[in-house]
């Protein structure tokens, strides 16, 4: 239905646009009652499908990838569609109107998206005010700096969301991996890597209760970027990794969008990201848990992420191309795929 009828018709339309008249639909028919059926027909719910990550209970292990519901405008409805978590963000101290028009662009024959948003969003407060609305959904913060932050000043801005954002969230994702701020991903290198984790990790320990904090990483690092990140993790004992956020790569592509400047997400990234989970996960010894992200188009790829060593996954270009039933059909795929 989705395929043959839906995305034909939304793909005739600009990317950006179709996005926000989506939302505006999704909430109109919620708000009409369509809530219940859409989660009779997308969601499934099963006790094997339940995880225990980071001490905190997933529903299932398909999640929303942060950047679709960047101010948490959608999330108790984007829920109905089967998610077990929806991360929101990037979100930043301060609103900022992000890259100008047009920055979004579909590449039909690669199943792709190349994005350079740079972190459009309203500002935490105004997340925290549609927080505030939360019907029991497990929320991911991912959180970032503001473009006209300087790097040297980056580790306040990420104070500024970790602390704000603390009470309302149930995770945190540090983003140090968009290729559409600036210099962000210079906050990749060991030292100020090591320097702003460890600093939010401290403020975490100062309180009560912590928060899981996991990091999102790119995909274009290097195997010796990849050993110093666990090398991080350990040391700062920060909970997990994302892995990976859009690539910088253009290998192999065919549409014509594809010589766009931006982040490539979709089918070209699936190999890379599930190279760089296993790689993960087999270098550390499992010793922190992975959310596995990138071009999951079908269960099948799903499956592959898991056995890399993910224990959670998310989507976001897959669920564009591919439509909500996806979310069931993995979720499906991983009840058949467990031992009897
Ligand atoms: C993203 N992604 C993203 N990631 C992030 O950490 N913060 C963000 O604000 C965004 N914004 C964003 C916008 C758009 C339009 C896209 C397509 C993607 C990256 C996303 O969360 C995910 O890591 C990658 O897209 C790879 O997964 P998929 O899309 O191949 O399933």
């Amino acid at each position: 239905m989705y395929k043959i009828f839906i995305r034909p018709l939304l793909f005739l339309f600009d990317p950006e646009a179709v996005h926000y008249f989506s939302f505006s639909v999704i909430k109109y028919l919620s708000k009409l009652g369509f809530g219940s059926i859409t989660r009779r027909i997308y969601t499934l719910e099963d006790p094997a499908l339940e995880r225990e990550v980071f001490g905190l209970k997933f529903k299932n292990p398909v999640g929303l990838a942060a950047g679709f519901d960047k101010n948490a405008l959608l999330y108790n409805e984007l829920s109905d569609f089967g998610f077990g978590f929806i991360e929101i963000g990037t979100l930043t101290p301060k609103p900022q109107d992000g890259n100008p028009k047009k920055r979004l662009f579909r590449l039909k024959q690669d199943g792709a998206i190349i994005n350079r948003m740079g972190f459009n969003n309203k500002g935490i407060q105004a997340a925290i005010e549609k927080l505030k609305q939360n019907k029991q959904v497990l929320i991911g913060g991912n959180i970032g700096k503001n473009k006209l932050t300087p790097n040297e000043k980056a580790v306040d801005d990420y104070i500024i969301c970790f602390e704000t954002l603390y009470d309302y969230v149930d995770y945190f994702a540090v983003n140090v991996s968009s290729p559409n701020t600036p210099n962000l991903r210079e906050l990749q290198e060991k030292e100020p890597l090591t320097k702003l984790l460890q600093t939010l990790q401290d403020l975490n320990l100062s309180r009560p209760k912590q928060k899981p904090i996991l990091l999102k990483i790119a995909p274009d690092l290097s195997n010796e970027q990849l050993l110093d990140i666990i090398d991080i993790v350990n040391t700062t004992k920060i909970s997990g990794v994302i892995a990976t956020n859009t690539t910088i790569s253009r290998e192999g592509l065919q549409s014509e969008n594809k010589l766009e400047t931006g982040g490539l997400s979709g089918k070209p990234l699936t190999e890379r990201a599930t190279e760089v989970i296993r790689f993960l996960s087999e270098k550390s010894n499992k010793s922190f848990p992975i959310i596995g992200v990138g071009g999951i188009h079908s269960a099948q790829d799903a499956i592959e992420k898991l056995d890399a060593g993910a224990s959670l996954i998310q989507l976001y270009t897959g669920f564009i191309y591919e439509g909500p039933a996806l979310v069931k059909a993995i979720n499906k795929k991983i009840l058949e795929s467990l031992p009897r």
